[in-house]
């Protein structure tokens, strides 16, 4: 049988690593695939660039358009990133029926609807696996390994930057902007780092996992987003003595009256398993209704994890492409006629436990003027530290973990607080998730 002929749009980082996978596991990939998978041709906007891949055998053009418009090519692989020209690449490629594989969360996440809705009538595939956490096949799990379960949750740390940043912070007490640079010289961060740092590229890849995981539209708009700019070293410190690690979570939550999404810094117990994932690494734990809380742990980076990604996408599409387009496993999970318009609600509707920060005058009095505004306010306080003043100082920092609390009114109350002369504004919030 002849080969399937690959455009690849994009040989940086993952385009790079795509090539070299495929090459070095071919006679593997062919024996899954039942045919053999060739990248004919390629794009790159500077073609004589040094790279981490040969390209040899493969014809090289600086114009992409190019590619998604030869007829010989049978499915694109857009690894070029962002919003413009990939959107218009992957809905030329999809009108002229090509099947695509694409790494881009940011395009998924914002225009996903759109694109699949185009593939559909197309009868083509869209495959994305490599756009949530590199190289773990969180996709494909969901959407396929846990489809008989009612997904109640999901919880992730889905952005290796933010996750390195704060583990840095933890174990060697370094300063925010010079971890920062650190993920950007290795590479880790993207190309803006404060889609990173502000929480933009996990609240990409939190649209997904949701769609995925309760047959909802993707709705990007809808997702809290905070980053993870505003955590101290304080902060870090105080959260290991009450036995909380703090970590950048993603939160997909079926609540009774809608869904959660958000995107935060988080104190999560030091004993759970998620509170050890260091470094650059992603996870994820899903809790199904039959199955359970289970764990996927992996390289959420890179040029290998993510194009171990890639090429699994390219085998399934390849085993695919003479099946009926009715029969396919539908791209966001659910058939597109279920989609449900279950709503997402707003951050004020939550209920977590939270750890407050403040900033209070040291005289008698101050505590109980706090406790008795929580009080009114109906929260109630779980933990409480109550640090010495410095020398010369008559602030002192007070931290409190409170129980579980409708977002609305600790709002109110924080508010109240900040409002009384003894206590400096602005009081630090960090929601608590506790994965039980
Ligand atoms: N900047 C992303 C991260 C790369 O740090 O996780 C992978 O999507």
């Amino acid at each position: 049988m002849n080969p399937v002929k690959i455009g690849l749009l994009g040989l940086g980082t993952v385009g790079g690593g795509t090539v070299n996978v495929l090459r070095r596991n071919a006679g593997e990939i062919t024996r899954r695939a039942g045919r053999e998978i060739q990248i004919s041709k390629a794009s790159a906007r500077e073609l004589g660039r040094a790279r981490i891949c040969s390209t040899e055998g493969i014809e090289l053009t600086a114009n992409p358009f190019a590619i998604v418009n030869d007829p010989d090519i049978d499915i694109i692989v857009e690894l070029i990133g962002g919003e413009s020209p990939a959107k218009e690449l992957v809905l030329q490629a999809l009108s002229r029926g090509k099947h695509v594989v694409t790494a881009n969360k940011m395009l998924i996440a914002l225009h996903g609807n759109e694109i699949f809705a185009k593939a559909s009538q197309h009868g083509v595939m869209v495959a994305f696996e490599a756009a949530v956490a590199g190289g773990i096949p969180i996709i494909k799990t969901l959407r396929e390994g846990l489809s008989g379960n009612r997904v109640e949750w999901l919880v992730g740390i889905i952005n290796g930057t933010g996750n390195f940043i704060l583990t840095e912070m933890r174990e060697k007490a370094r300063d925010f902007a010079d971890v920062l640079e650190e993920a950007q010289a290795r590479g880790y961060a993207e190309a803006d780092p404060t889609f990173d740092v502000e929480g933009v590229d996990a609240a990409h890849k939190l649209t997904i996992l949701a769609a995925i995981a309760f047959g909802i539209p993707l709705q990007f708009r809808k997702v809290y987003t905070e980053g993870i700019r505003g955590v101290t070293p304080a902060d870090v410190i105080y959260a290991e003595a009450l036995g909380y690690r703090i970590k950048h979570l993603g939160i997909a939550r079926r609540a009774a009256k809608g869904i959660e999404l958000r995107v935060h810094p988080t104190l999560i117990p030091e004993r759970r398993l998620l509170a050890n994932v260091d470094g650059v690494m992603n996870a994820i734990v899903v809790k199904g209704d039959a199955v359970g809380a289970t764990l996927y742990y992996g390289a959420g980076a890179g040029a290998e994890p993510t194009a171990s990604a890639v090429v699994a996408d390219l085998i399934d599409v390849v085993r695919a492409l003479t099946s009926d387009p009715e029969n396919r496993v539908p791209h966001l999970a659910f058939q597109p006629e279920a989609i449900s318009d279950i709503p997402v609600l707003s951050i004020e509707r939550i209920q977590t436990p939270c750890y407050l920060r403040l900033s209070a005058e040291d005289k008698p009095g101050v505590l109980a003027d706090i406790t008795r505004i929580l009080a009114n306010h109906n929260i109630s306080i779980e933990a409480i530290i109550q640090k010495e003043p410095l020398a010369g100082e008559s602030y002192i920092p007070v931290i409190m973990l409170t129980h579980r609390v409708l977002e609305q009114e600790l709002n109110a109350a924080i508010a109240e607080l900040e409002r009384l002369a003894s206590v400096n504004a602005p009081i630090k919030r960090i929601r608590v998730e506790t994965l039980g």
